[in-house]
This record gives structure tokens, sequence and C-alpha cells, in this order.
């Protein structure tokens, strides 16, 4: 299976790189970003504007993509610039990769993701999920985590108070809305790129 991770700079995103290049299954990983990856092992590692149109290029052909694309609406300063980043982009390079033959997609996405949800964050991320189902992949994967915990170079007080709050009362708090490693949502992201056709969706307490 050629194996093509969108985001892989970021925490969830480079632990999915960190562990796809060990697994034997993948013939290749390609790993496009903005910036170039410190550690790209054996991966391919395009550094392209991810503004469209997006680049011609040969590696957008594989089998199936892993997106863990996004940023935030303090890093993006607007919603419709967040929008950009964790709606557009994800369908575009979705597209792309569709038009390439890609057949399998598992999206990072988000708790509560939901198109009706009065919360901007969530209908953002349930309007990317339904974007992605109207593509016609033969396997889609929905990952919802709840709050990650990974280890991040910058600072996002909110979450990191948000993080401790949740490990500190995890044994109390209902699965779903405990916090979730990275590594534990790359596992489960690259597990599930195996399996029948259909769309799949694992809320956050399914994901290990
Ligand atoms: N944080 C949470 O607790 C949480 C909870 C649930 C769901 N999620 C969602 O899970 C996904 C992954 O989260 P994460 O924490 O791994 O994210 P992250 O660490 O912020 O990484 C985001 C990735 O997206 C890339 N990116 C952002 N804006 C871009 C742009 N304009 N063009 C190209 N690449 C861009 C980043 O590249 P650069 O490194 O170049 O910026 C990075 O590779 C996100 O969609 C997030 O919304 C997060």
């Amino acid at each position: 299976m050629k194996l093509m991770i969108l985001g892989a700079t970021g925490a969830v995103g480079s632990e999915v790189l960190r562990q796809a290049v060990k697994q034997k299954g993948f013939e290749t990983v390609v790993a496009p970003t903005r910036r170039p990856l410190e550690s790209p092992g054996a991966a391919r590692n395009p550094v392209i504007s991810f503004e469209q149109p997006l680049p011609e290029a040969d590696w957008w052909s594989v089998d199936a993509v892993i997106c863990c694309l996004g940023t935030t609406l303090k890093q993006a300063g607007s919603k419709q610039a967040f929008y950009h980043v964790d709606h557009d982009l994800v369908l575009a390079c979705a597209e792309r990769a569709r038009e390439a033959g890609a057949s399998r997609f598992a999206l990072n996405s988000a708790l509560g993701a939901n198109p009706d949800s009065r919360s901007f964050y969530l209908r953002t991320k349930g309007e990317t999920e339904t974007g992605l189902a109207r593509m016609g992949f033969e396997r889609l994967i929905l990952v919802r985590p709840s709050l990650i915990d990974a280890e991040r170079n910058e600072t996002r007080p909110a979450e990191h108070l948000g993080l401790l709050a949740g490990r500190l009362l995890s044994p109390i708090i209902p699965k779903r809305y405990r916090p979730v490693s990275a590594t534990a949502i790359a596992a489960t992201l690259l597990r599930e790129l195996s399996g029948g056709p259909g769309v799949v969706t694992l809320e956050s307490e399914q994901i290990q």
C-alpha cells in the first residue's frame, strides 16, 4: 500500500509518520509538508505550498491517505482562515489524492464533529467529514479524539490546562471525554486503513 500522510509536522501526524515508516505493510510513505520534516526516515518529503492550486506531482498517486492537517482559531487568526485550513485544504488534498487513485482516507477529526453544531469549530469539522463522505472513497475512517495528549513546542495555555485537568480527573470522567494520546490516535488511524468498504466513525473511547 502506498501511503500519504498530511500534517506530518504536527503532534498526531508526526506520530503517524514515526509508526508508519516502521511498519512493513507500506510500499512507500509520502509526507508533503510546508516546512521540511526533521526526521523523514524512509518517507519522501516534498515541501510545498498548500495554497491552491496544489502542485501537480506524481506523489499524489497513493492508495491511502491519513490526514492530520489542522490549525487553531488562534493560530489562524480568523474563523475564515481556520475554515480554509481545516475544511478547504483538507478537501482539496483529498480530492487531488482521490483523482490520482486513492481509495482509502482516514481523517483525524474531533470529538463532537457535526455539520449542524452551534459551535463553529465542531461545525467545520462536521462539514469536512460530510465533504469527504461525498468523495466516494471505498473506505473512509473518521476518528474523533477528545483533547489530544502530546508534547508540543508551541504554548497553548487553555489546552494545557485542559490536559492537566483531564489527566488528573481521568479515572472519574467518562472515557469519551478523557484526553487521548497522539500515539494511540496514530495507531488507530493506521490500523483502520485495513478493512472492508464503507464509512467508519470511531469515537474517542474507541481509540487505542
Ligand atoms: N489539539 C487537540 O486537543 C485536538 C483535539 C481533537 C481534534 N484535534 C484535531 O486533530 C488534528 C491534528 O491535531 P494536532 O494536534 O496533531 O495538530 P498540530 O500539531 O497543530 O498539527 C497540524 C498540522 O497541520 C499543518 N498545517 C496547519 N496549517 C497549515 C497550512 N495552512 N498549510 C499546510 N499545513 C498546515 C501543520 O503544519 P506546520 O507544522 O507547518 O504548522 C501541522 O503539520 C487537527 O485537525 C485538530 O483540529 C485536535
